[in-house]
């Protein structure tokens, strides 16, 4: 069934690690279109609901925390506040924002852990794994760097759960040129010493899915080539058993004997949080069973929005987990954006080379944002951010094509038709082809949101509004208020319903812009079902005095930020 056919949708944004600010790259590959779909879905008259929340588990976290000398609590707490704020000042509007070190989530997680278990697809055995002697502990996951085992890759910097390059899971123990990257953050030689010894661990028997994962693959040749590509190969390779736990003490313990000392794997705890946050939302509203509604009806939506890097997480094992378990959905759609360089450059953290959202906020408003980020989307290839360009487009595209189309039909209104909607026996010929045009347009920006295609649907929208400026032009209305005041009426009736569509169209994209157009047109916010609602503005119908929606930036506002990326320290 349809995304488009069912009436309750969930959605979920990958969960970020709360170990450091939020940037550009993150907002660009899962945050924004994740926002965007369930705005849509909403004006659309389905019950949407976008989750999300901090990933707090896992080295990522111990391993900031080893980094800067405080405790893993410490490093959650600060980076989940300041995270969930910068999200929120971009509008990303959640229905929750929760997070995984709870005893709420390491209870639903251990249970989850445990039926898997008891059906028989998690067993425990000993594994070799890597040590370093000096540390004297396991190098989990990030804690150890090398070279990617997988021949065809053979990058530097591959991680020892995963590579960064080629996003295929890695077996720490074939690393090449394996390096501790605890010694080598405190300055201590760093190869050497590292070896493989014997612990126990558990694993879940991943290699016992491929035939389900293919068959949920093949049911959906609509995603994205990336993420098919991506699955398919890693099923040509054939899939193994994947170690599900961990040599460490932060994290979710491990509910069995012998767990001791060992936490779940952050992977395996992280998406399970999609559903302890599904719960706690609906428990917060007093229907503690409706959860069930998504988690296990398939006739209801659900959609997970995520950077590529997480693709064989929400492509192939979580779905394994999901079916390990039994009574659980498979999701609808796992909807992966590629990566967002900067100024031709890697976005780096470490470098501090990035965009971080709290002060792109402090200097400019989040729809000029949205909609840059929208505009050059890494649907289906990397994108580049430039600042040079962003202005460039908020000026052009912005205020000299949106704004100012329906600026100069706001004020003309106020001006000659004493603030009011013009009274009009109906549009000209031409004014007729504007309102087919609406029509097509709503319809077609529709079956491009449905597909998850948002540059082409903000590319659909920015041409009905250079429309609107073309017909503004060539009926001339300044003119014929003098010669015809009743084709005048007719004329402007018809681009102020433009300016109408266009506030419900863009607000899936530009929400606070597309609020403040309905306050000027003075009509009530925005409301489900209202992407496909009559107009509102009958003949009469007292407008606001508007102001100017997109204003330019000028380059001494831009300057600052591309000083400061020069800044940034070299590779
Ligand atoms: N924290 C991971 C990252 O930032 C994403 C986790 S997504 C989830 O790459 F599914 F595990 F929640
Ligand atoms: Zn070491």
């Amino acid at each position: 069934m349809d995304l488009k056919d069912k009436n309750r949708i969930l959605i979920t944004a990958a969960l970020p690690y709360a170990n450091g600010r939020l940037h550009i790259g993150h907002v660009a590959g899962a945050y924004l279109p994740a926002d965007e779909a369930s705005r849509f879905f909403r004006l659309k008259g389905k019950e949407t609901h976008l989750i999300c929340g901090s990933d707090e588990n896992g080295a990522p976290i111990t391993f900031s925390a080893m980094r800067e000398g405080v405790s893993p609590q410490d490093i959650v707490d600060r980076y989940h506040r300041s995270i969930r704020d910068a999200l929120a000042g971009m509008g990303v509007n959640f229905d929750i924002y929760s997070r995984t070190h709870t005893p709420r989530h390491a209870q639903v997680t251990q249970d989850f852990f445990l039926r898997l278990y008891e059906r028989g697809h998690i067993v425990k055995h000993t594994g070799e794994q890597v040590y370093c002697t000096v540390c004297r502990s396991f190098l989990p996951d990030r804690y150890i760097e090398g070279v990617c085992h997988y021949p065809d890759c053979r990058s530097s910097g591959a991680r020892g759960d995963q590579c960064e390059k080629c996003g295929r899971p890695i077996d720490a123990t074939k690393l090449l040129e394996p390096v501790c990257m605890v010694c080598k953050t405190l300055g201590r030689e760093s190869r050497g010493h590292i070896e493989v010894r014997p612990t126990d661990h558990w694993y879940f028997l991943l290699d016992g899915f491929s035939g389900q994962i293919r068959e949920y693959l093949e049911s959906h040749p609509e995603w994205r080539e990336s993420v098919k590509r991506f699955s398919y190969g890693l099923l040509e390779q054939g899939l193994k058993e994947r170690g599900i736990t961990r040599d460490m003490d932060w994290g979710i313990p491990v509910p069995l004997p012998g767990g001791e000392g060992k936490v779940l794997y952050v992977w395996f705890d992280a998406p399970i949080g999609y559903i302890t946050f599904t719960r706690e939302y609906f428990e917060s509203r007093g229907q503690p069973e409706a959860w069930k509604d998504f988690w296990e009806d398939p006739t209801a939506g659900l959609v997970h929005f995520i950077g590529k890097d997480n693709t064989v997480f929400h492509a192939v094992i979580f779905p394994a987990m999901l079916a390990a378990h039994g009574g659980f959905r498979l999701a609808d759609a796992v909807v992966a954006n590629e990566f967002l360089n900067l100024e031709s450059d890697k976005i780096s953290t470490s470098r501090n080379y990035a965009v971080w959202v709290d002060e792109y906020l402090a200097a400019f408003p989040a729809d000029p944002l949205r909609y840059y980020l929208t505009a050059i989307a890494p649907e289906s290839a990397d994108a580049d951010f430039s600042w040079k360009q962003f202005q460039q487009r908020n000026n052009s595209e912005l205020a000299d094509n949106l704004g100012n189309f329906i600026q100069r039909n706001l004020t003309f209104c106020r001006r000659y038709f004493a603030g009011k909607a013009p009274e009009s026996e109906g549009p000209t010929p031409a004014g007729q082809v504007i309102l087919d045009e609406i029509e097509a347009a709503r319809r077609e920006i529709a079956d491009l949101l449905y597909d998850f295609r948002f540059k082409a649907a903000l590319e659909r929208l920015m041409r009905l509004s250079q429309r609107g400026n073309q017909y503004f032009a060539e009926e001339e209305p300044w003119k014929s208020r003098k010669s015809d005041p009743v084709l005048c009426a007719r004329t402007m009736a018809t681009g102020l319903r433009l300016v109408e569509a266009l506030g419900v169209f863009m607000a899936p994209f530009m929400p606070t812009v597309a609020a403040r157009l309905r306050d000027f047109l003075n009509l009530p916010p925005l409301a489900a079902g209202d992407w496909d609602a009559p107009s509102r503005l009958k003949g009469g119908h007292p407008l606001r005095e508007p102001e100017v929606l997109f204003p330019k930036f000028d380059d001494a506002a831009i300057q600052p930020h591309i000083d400061r990326l020069a800044d940034s320290p070299e590779k």
